[in-house]
């Protein structure tokens, strides 16, 4: 049930490293009286939740911990709701969850992968086309755009795969498959601004031919046609 005037605040917590958590961010975490997130997510901003009932949340279960969260916001509590990254930038499924439960939702935005993946390759997000097949519906249009941006755009092209199933190697195929050259350069990003933070470079056949596995914290880059990264 959606109560009009009910507030809940939304803190995205940055890439990854604790001290890429914004002042405002840190700040509404402090004060609050209940911090929910996905473990991943209260990871990072454990250093400040000394105060406030933490409340975890899965997949399976963010419904019901959303339902009792804003329950407890319209009792008058303190609720924060923690996402990954940046609140813009991939985040819309989580975001329009915690608007079904409450009337009002104040943002707090936060350092998004993407930009770190920006700052890595040395290139601005004007120049840049981005993409996500992270999301739970069917990704053929992106899939589509992707082709499509690669074969004739002007622009890097920055995509986030999907763990599981679309992955970087999955989708280096599909590239190869819809005709795109096997030279092409592609860069991947993995755990960026966290522990074991790797860059892989390579082309996309053999991108497409590799068997480990990538991190499911993993970004690709596209250089725009004719920029060498070298
Ligand atoms: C659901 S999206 C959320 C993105 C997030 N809102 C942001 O702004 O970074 C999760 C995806 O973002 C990418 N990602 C997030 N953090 C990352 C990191 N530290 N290193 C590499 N990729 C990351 C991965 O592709 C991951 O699967």
């Amino acid at each position: 049930m959606v109560v009009k005037g009910t507030k809940l605040t939304v803190v995205a917590v940055g890439p990854g490293d604790p001290q890429l958590l914004t002042l405002r961010g840190q700040q509404a975490l402090q004060e609050a009286d209940v911090v929910a997130g996905f473990q991943t997510v209260l990871n990072v901003v454990r250093p400040w939740l000394d105060r406030a009932e933490v409340r975890p949340m899965t997949y399976r279960d963010q419904e019901q911990v959303l339902g009792d969260v804003a329950a407890q916001a319209r009792q008058g509590r303190r609720c924060v709701v923690c996402c990954w990254g940046d609140l813009n930038v991939s985040a819309g499924e989580l975001l329009a969850r915690v608007r079904r439960h409450v009337g009002q939702v104040d943002l707090i935005p936060g350092i998004s992968s993407v930009q770190v993946a920006c700052a890595r390759a040395g290139i601005s997000l004007e120049e840049t086309l981005f993409i996500t097949l992270h999301q739970r519906r069917d990704s053929t249009d992106e899939l589509t755009e992707l082709v499509r941006s690669l074969q004739g755009g002007q622009r890097h092209i920055i995509l986030l795969p999907r763990p599981w199933d679309m992955m970087p190697a999955s989708i280096a195929h599909h590239l190869l498959e819809a005709g795109l050259p096997a030279d092409r350069p592609v860069t991947v990003y993995q755990r960026l601004t966290l522990e074991g933070e790797q860059e892989w470079r390579g082309t996309l056949a053999e991108c497409a031919d590799l068997s480990g596995e990538f991190s499911d914290l993993s970004i690709m880059l596209f250089p725009r046609p004719g920029e060498s990264r070298d």
